[in-house]
């Protein structure tokens, strides 16, 4: 049973830097093996080149795929679940991890499956997806001006899609008053390592 974190944030000051160190000591507690894909750290590229677009834009599926783009898919075949934890900017998530999106989730790879082309694997169907992401504003005013909403479909019912069994939207708003919000999120944070566990404990 194996989990990779997916992290985008640039600072190790953040908010968002503490809500991940949080995250990995609950994991801890609970026994869960995980892996950190730190997409700053790595200086991931999430700018799509022009022969990258020439692939992916005209599913030509049998041009090669970057290997950076493969040692995620790798790191993805080897998990069960996937948290992508990351702030949230202009109503989404920053764009290096649109990037990651943009160029991870490659044809024939995590869409447009040729079976009649043998030399790209399929991505395997993760048991469970959860983004966790900070907010300035707190959770009830992007209730209310429908951008939870907006970000969910976008995160959940897209990005995640049918590729992950269970999914999850976390939003840990209200960041703007740190004080006022930090422990009912750490609260939230320590849970999830329990409920991965129950989830997964069972079909892996
Ligand atoms: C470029 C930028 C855009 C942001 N856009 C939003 C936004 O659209 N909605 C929101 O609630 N907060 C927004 N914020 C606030 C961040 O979500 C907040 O800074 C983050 O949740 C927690 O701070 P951290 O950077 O210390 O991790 C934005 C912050 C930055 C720097």
């Amino acid at each position: 049973m194996k989990i990779q974190i997916v992290y985008c944030h640039p600072s190790q000051k953040s908010y968002t830097h503490e809500i991940l160190e949080q995250l990995k000591s609950s994991l801890i507690k609970e026994n869960l093996k995980f892996e950190v894909s730190d997409l700053y750290m790595m200086n991931f590229q999430t700018d799509m080149s022009k022969e990258e677009y020439d692939r992916e834009g005209f599913v030509n599926s049998y041009l090669p795929i970057p290997n950076d783009e493969k040692e995620e898919h790798r790191k993805i075949e080897q998990s069960d679940c996937l948290i992508f934890v990351y702030p949230v900017w202009w109503s989404d998530c920053p764009a290096k991890l649109k990037g990651w999106f943009d160029r991870v989730y490659s044809v024939g790879y995590a869409y447009g499956y040729d079976e009649s082309r043998t030399n790209i694997q399929k991505m395997k169907t993760i048991l469970y997806g959860i983004a966790l992401c900070t907010t300035g504003h707190p959770n009830e005013f992007l209730d209310e001006i429908g951008i939870a909403e907006s970000m969910r479909n976008v995160m959940i019912d897209d990005r995640l899609g049918q590729r992950f069994d269970k999914k999850e939207m976390i939003i840990l708003g209200g960041t703007s008053d740190r004080k006022k919000v930090e422990n009912e999120h750490f609260v939230i944070v320590k849970d999830i390592a329990k409920r991965i566990k129950k989830y997964c404990a069972l079909r892996v």
